[in-house]
C-alpha cells in the first residue's frame, strides 16, 4: 500500500504524458480551420450570429415535420449518391460495404466531400450565402470525381479486424469496438473503420492539425518513418 501511494504520482505522471502525446482535438480547434464557414475562407457568409457548430450539428430541428437525421443531430443535407463502390483485392481479408444510403460517419464527410450538395444545404437554415458543391478540385477523390468512386481509396466502412486476422495481415489490433487504441484517439465507429478513424473533422491547425488528421499514439516505427500508416500496418 506504502509502495503503491508512493508510485501513484509517477504513474498519473506517466499518464498524463501519455495522453499529451495523442490527445482528441478539442472541439473549438474547428475554430479557423476549413471547416469554420462562419469565420474563414469563401465560403463564410461573415458576421452572423450562428455557431460555428451549426453548418454541421443542429441542438433543436424545428417544425412539426422536422427533416433530417437524428444521428449526431446532422444539419447538412446528405447525399442521395446511391453507390460509391468498394475497395477490394487480393489481400484484404476485410469486406466494406458500400455507403450509398447508410447512415455512417462517413456518409456525413461524404453530404460534403462527394461533391454532389451544396455546402449551404442545411435542415435547420443557418445563413443566407448561396453556396456552391464543393469545387471539384477540393474534393477527396481525385481520379474520377463526377463518379463518386471509393474503389480508389484506402478501404472504409469496415468491421476492422478482429485479433486472428489482424495478426495474418499485419494490423495492429483494435483494443476495442469503439477504438484502436482504446482512447478513443484513433476511434471505430460501431467497430467500423471510418473516415474519421484517420481524421477528425474538428482537428483544425490550432491543435496542431494538419488536413484535420487525429493524433496517434506515438510509436517508434512512426517516429522512424515520419508517417502515421506504421501505426496499424506494422
Ligand atoms: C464541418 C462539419 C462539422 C463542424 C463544423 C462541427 N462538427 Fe462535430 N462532428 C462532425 C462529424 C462529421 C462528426 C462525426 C465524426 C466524429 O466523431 O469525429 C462530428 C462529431 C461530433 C461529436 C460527437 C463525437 C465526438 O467527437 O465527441 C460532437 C460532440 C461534436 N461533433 C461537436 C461539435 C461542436 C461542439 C462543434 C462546434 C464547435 C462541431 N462539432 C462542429 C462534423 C462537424
Ligand atoms: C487506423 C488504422 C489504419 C491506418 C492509420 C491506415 N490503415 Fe490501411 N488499412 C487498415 C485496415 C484495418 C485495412 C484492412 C486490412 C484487411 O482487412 O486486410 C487497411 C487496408 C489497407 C490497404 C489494402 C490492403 C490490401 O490487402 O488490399 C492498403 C494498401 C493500406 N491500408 C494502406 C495504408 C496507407 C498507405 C496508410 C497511410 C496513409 C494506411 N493504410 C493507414 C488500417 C489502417
Ligand atoms: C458541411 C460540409 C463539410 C463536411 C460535413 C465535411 N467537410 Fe471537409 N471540407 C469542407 C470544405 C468546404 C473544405 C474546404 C475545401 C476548400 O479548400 O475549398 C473542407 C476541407 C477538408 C479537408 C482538407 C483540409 C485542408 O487543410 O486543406 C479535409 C481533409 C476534410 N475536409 C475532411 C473531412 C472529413 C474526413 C469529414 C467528415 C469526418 C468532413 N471533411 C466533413 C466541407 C465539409
Ligand atoms: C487511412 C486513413 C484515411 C482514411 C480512412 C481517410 N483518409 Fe482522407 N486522407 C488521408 C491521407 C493520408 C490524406 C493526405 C493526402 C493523400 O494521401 O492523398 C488524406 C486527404 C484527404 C483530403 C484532402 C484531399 C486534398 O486533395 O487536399 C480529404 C478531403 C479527405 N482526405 C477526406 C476523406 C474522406 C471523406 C474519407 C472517407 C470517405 C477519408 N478521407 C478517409 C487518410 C485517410
Amino acid at each position: 500500500m506504502k509502495f503503491l501511494l508512493r508510485a501513484s504520482p509517477l504513474v498519473l505522471a506517466l499518464c498524463f504524458v501519455l495522453v499529451a502525446q495523442a490527445a482528441r482535438a478539442p472541439k473549438s480547434a474547428v475554430f479557423n480551420s476549413p471547416h469554420d464557414f462562419k469565420t474563414t475562407g469563401e465560403y463564410s457568409p461573415g458576421g452572423a450570429s450562428y455557431t460555428l457548430c451549426n453548418f454541421c450539428h443542429v441542438a433543436h430541428k424545428f417544425g412539426s415535420a422536422p427533416t433530417g437525421p437524428g444521428y449526431l443531430l446532422w444539419n447538412h443535407k446528405l447525399s442521395n449518391v446511391s453507390n460509391y463502390g468498394v475497395y477490394t483485392s487480393d489481400s484484404m481479408r476485410s469486406t466494406p460495404s458500400d455507403l450509398g444510403g447508410q447512415m455512417t460517419v462517413s456518409n456525413l464527410c461524404l453530404s460534403c466531400h462527394d461533391g454532389t450538395v451544396a455546402v449551404n444545404s442545411w435542415y435547420e437554415s443557418v445563413a443566407g450565402k448561396n453556396f456552391q458543391p464543393l469545387p471539384q478540385d477540393t474534393l477527396f477523390m481525385a481520379e474520377d470525381h463526377t463518379a463518386r468512386d471509393l474503389t480508389k481509396q484506402h478501404p472504409i466502412n469496415f468491421v476492422y479486424p478482429d485479433a486472428t486476422t489482424a495478426a495474418a495481415v499485419g494490423i495492429l489490433p483494435a483494443a476495442d469496438t469503439n477504438s484502436i487504441d482504446g482512447s478513443g484517439n484513433v476511434p471505430l465507429f460501431s467497430g467500423r473503420m471510418q473516415c474519421a478513424t484517420c481524421h477528425d473533422p474538428h482537428a483544425g491547425p490550432s491543435s496542431g492539425g494538419h488536413l484535420f488528421f487525429r493524433t496517434f499514439p506515438s510509436t517508434a516505427a512512426q517516429t522512424t518513418t515520419g508517417s502515421f500508416c506504421v501505426y496499424c500496418h506494422l
